[in-house]
C-alpha cells in the first residue's frame, strides 16, 4: 500500500511500507490485497441525515463490484449533510465537505474513489473534491424517495412540505389533517423525489458523465440501485487501468451537457451555484450569461415537480437522464468521455424513448416550453446577476412593478411578517437582506419568504420576492435568488428601503430599483459592512466565501489559472 502515493510518513518510504503492511492485517488483509487497484468508497452515511441512512447494502454491493473487478474496496467515512438537521443551513458547510472529501482522497494510499452522496450539498461537495484530488472517481447517488400518497394525492417531498404548511398557515387545513399529512411525506429511504436540488445535482452528475447511466433516477429502493452498485464497484477497476480522471471526464464541453440537461428537467436554481463552483476546481468558467444563453435554446421536456407534475419514480419509469439526453441529443458535445469509458455518443446510441411515458419527458419536437427552466436577470439591483425559475412562478407577476417591502435579515423578517400591523399588500415586493453568502451566513434557503398571513388569510399565495438567499429546489413562487453581490457586501439589495419601487421583468432580463443615482450614493456611503463571527470555521468562511455568480466556493480552493489543484 506505501507504492500507492509517494506518501512516505516517516522519511522513510521502506519503514512507510513496513508499517503499513503491519496495520492493513486488522481486517485480514494480506499484503497482496494491496498490490490490486485500492479503491476507496467516500462513504457519506449517517443517521441524521436520513436521506443518506440507508447506503449500507449500496456500499456492500459497490465492495462486491470491486472485489469482482479484482480491485479492494475500502470504505471511509467524510462529512454528512442532510438538508432538515443541518444548521443554520448545509451550504454553510458545503466547502467543508468538499475540503474534506479532497484532503482525503488525496491523503490516502487510493488508486481510484467511488463517491456516495445524495442530498443537497453532498453531490456538488464530493465533485468539487474529487475534481481537486484528481484521481479516478465514479459517483452514485442514494436515490430518490418513493412517492408519498395522502387519499388518493400523490405527495412529494419537499414541495408538498411546504405546500400543506402554507394551507394549514392559511386556515385551510386543520392540525389533525396537517399530522396524517407528515405521516405520508417522506415514506421511504432516500432523498427528496421531487425535482429538487438533489435530483437535479444527480441529472447534472450523471449528465456531466460523472455517473453511469441511469444512476440519477432509480429509486433508492429499487433493487436497480443496488445492481447499478454493483457496476459502478466493477467500472472504478476499469477507470483506474484507463487512467480516467475527473478532469478527463469533467470538461468544459461536459459542463455545458450539464447545464442543457438542468434546463430541460426544470432542475433546482442551486445547480447554478454548484455547477460553477465544480468548474472552478477545474479552471472552468462558467459566467452566469452562459446559463440565460443554453437555457434560451434549450426546450423544457420533464415534466417533473415543483414546476411539472410527476416524481422521480414516474422519471425513472421514462427512462430518467439517458432519455432526456437522447431527446436533446442534438444540443449536446457527444464525443464527451464518460465514466463508462465510452462517450456521451456511444453511451446513448442505444437509448429509446418510450411513447407511453411521452408526457414525463416530452420529444425534442413537441416540449413542455420552448426555452428551460432558468433565467439570469441583471440591473441596478443585480450588477452581477440574480436567477428565477420563471416555470414556477406566477406567470401574471413575471413583470410587475411594486413598492419594496423590506426585511433586513432572516431574523428581522421572522419577528414580524405575520405582523397583522405590517404594512404590505399582494402588489408590493417582499425584500429580504443580508441573507446571503457572507450576511446569514452561508445562504440559507430562506429566499422563498413566507407570503404573511393576513395576506395568506385573504386567498394570495404568491407574491414577487428577492433576496440574496437561495431557495430550496423543491420551492415554486415568483421568486428572485442570489442576488450579486450580495447585502452584506456592499450590493445594492442592502441599499433599498421600504417604500422604493422595484420592477421585475423577466422577459428582458431586467431587476431594477427605480432610485436616483445622487440617493443610491448617499446611501451606499452610509452603508455599514456586517461584522464577521469572530472565530472558527464561520469565520473562514465569511473572510473566503466567493458570492453566488461566483459558485460561493472559497477563494483559495478554485484551481491556479493554468494549472490544477493537485499539478
Ligand atoms: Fe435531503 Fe431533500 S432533505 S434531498
Amino acid at each position: 500500500m506505501a507504492e500507492k502515493n509517494n506518501l512516505t510518513s516517516y522519511g522513510d518510504a521502506g519503514f512507510s511500507a513496513f508499517i503499513r503492511q503491519a496495520f492493513n492485517r486488522h481486517l485480514g488483509h494480506d499484503q497482496q490485497d494491496f498490490e490490486r487497484p485500492v479503491i476507496g468508497i467516500c462513504n457519506t452515511e449517517s443517521e441524521i441525515n436520513r436521506c443518506h441512512s440507508h447506503f449500507g447494502p449500496i456500499v456492500e454491493a459497490i465492495k462486491r463490484g470491486v472485489l469482482m473487478a479484482g480491485g479492494t474496496p475500502l470504505e471511509f467515512p467524510t462529512i454528512s449533510l442532510g438538508e432538515i438537521f443541518t444548521s443554520p443551513t448545509t451550504m454553510l458547510y458545503r466547502n467543508l465537505a468538499a475540503m474534506d472529501t479532497e484532503e482525503m482522497i488525496r491523503a490516502q494510499p487510493l488508486d481510484g474513489v467511488v463517491l456516495i452522496g445524495g442530498c443537497d450539498k453532498m453531490t456538488p461537495a464530493q465533485l468539487m473534491g474529487a475534481a481537486s484530488a484528481d484521481i479516478p472517481t465514479i459517483m452514485i447517488t442514494g436515490g430518490p424517495m418513493a412517492n408519498g400518497e395522502y387519499e388518493g394525492r400523490t405527495l412529494g417531498a419537499c414541495s408538498d412540505c411546504r405546500y400543506y404548511w402554507q394551507e394549514y398557515r392559511a386556515g385551510k387545513i386543520d392540525a389533525d389533517e396537517l399530522a396524517r399529512i407528515n405521516e405520508a411525506l417522506a415514506p421511504t429511504a432516500g432523498h427528496c423525489m421531487v425535482m429538487g436540488s438533489a435530483s437535479t445535482m444527480a441529472v447534472c452528475a450523471e449528465a456531466m458523465g460523472m455517473m453511469l447511466p441511469g444512476a440519477a433516477a432509480i429509486p433508492a429502493t429499487d433493487n436497480r440501485r443496488l445492481r447499478l452498485a454493483q457496476e459502478t464497484g466493477k467500472q472504478i477497476v476499469q477507470l483506474v487501468e484507463l487512467g480516467l480522471t475527473p478532469s478527463k471526464i469533467m470538461t468544459e464541453n461536459a459542463f455545458k451537457n450539464a447545464i442543457r440537461a438542468l434546463m430541460a428537467v426544470g432542475g433546482s436554481t442551486n445547480a447554478v451555484i454548484h455547477l460553477v463552483a465544480i468548474a472552478g476546481r477545474l479552471n472552468i468558467k462558467l459566467p452566469l450569461k452562459l446559463f440565460d444563453e443554453l437555457g434560451q435554446t434549450t426546450p423544457f421536456l420533464a415534466n417533473l415537480r415543483p414546476a411539472g407534475k410527476y416524481q422521480m419514480e414516474e422519471f425513472a419509469k421514462a427512462g430518467g437522464t439517458p432519455a432526456v439526453l437522447k431527446e436533446l441529443e442534438q444540443l449536446l458535445y457527444l464525443d464527451e468521455m464518460t465514466v463508462t469509458g465510452k462517450t456521451l455518443r456511444e453511451n446513448l446510441a442505444n437509448v429509446t424513448v418510450s411513447e407511453v411515458y411521452r408526457d414525463i419527458i416530452r420529444s425534442f419536437e413537441s416540449p413542455l416550453h420552448n426555452t428551460g427552466g432558468i433565467a439570469v436577470l441583471y440591473g441596478n439591483l443585480a450588477p452581477n446577476g440574480a436567477v428565477i425559475k420563471p416555470k414556477a412562478a406566477s406567470q401574471h407577476l413575471l413583470k410587475h412593478k411594486g413598492r419594496a417591502v423590506v426585511f433586513s435579515s432572516t431574523r428581522d423578517m421572522e419577528a414580524r411578517v405575520n405582523d397583522p400591523e405590517l404594512d404590505i399588500t399582494p402588489d408590493d415586493i417582499m425584500v429580504l437582506q443580508n441573507a446571503g453568502p457572507v450576511g446569514a451566513p452561508g445562504m440559507p434557503e430562506a429566499g422563498m419568504l413566507p407570503i404573511p398571513a393576513k395576506l395568506l388569510q385573504q386567498g394570495v399565495r404568491d407574491m414577487v420576492r428577492l433576496s440574496d438567499a437561495r431557495m430550496s429546489g423543491t420551492a415554486f413562487g415568483t421568486v428572485v435568488l442570489h442576488i450579486a453581490p450580495e447585502a452584506a457586501a456592499g450590493g445594492p439589495l442592502g441599499l433599498v428601503r421600504s417604500g422604493d419601487i422595484i420592477e421585475l421583468d423577466v422577459e428582458n432580463r431586467r431587476l431594477d430599483l427605480h432610485l436616483p443615482d445622487e440617493e443610491l450614493t448617499r446611501r451606499r456611503e452610509a452603508w455599514k459592512p456586517p461584522v464577521i463571527t469572530p472565530r472558527g470555521y464561520t469565520k473562514l468562511f465569511q473572510q473566503h466565501v466567493l458570492q453566488a455568480d461566483e459558485g460561493c466556493d472559497f477563494d483559495f480552493l478554485k484551481s491556479v489559472a493554468g494549472r490544477c489543484n493537485h499539478d
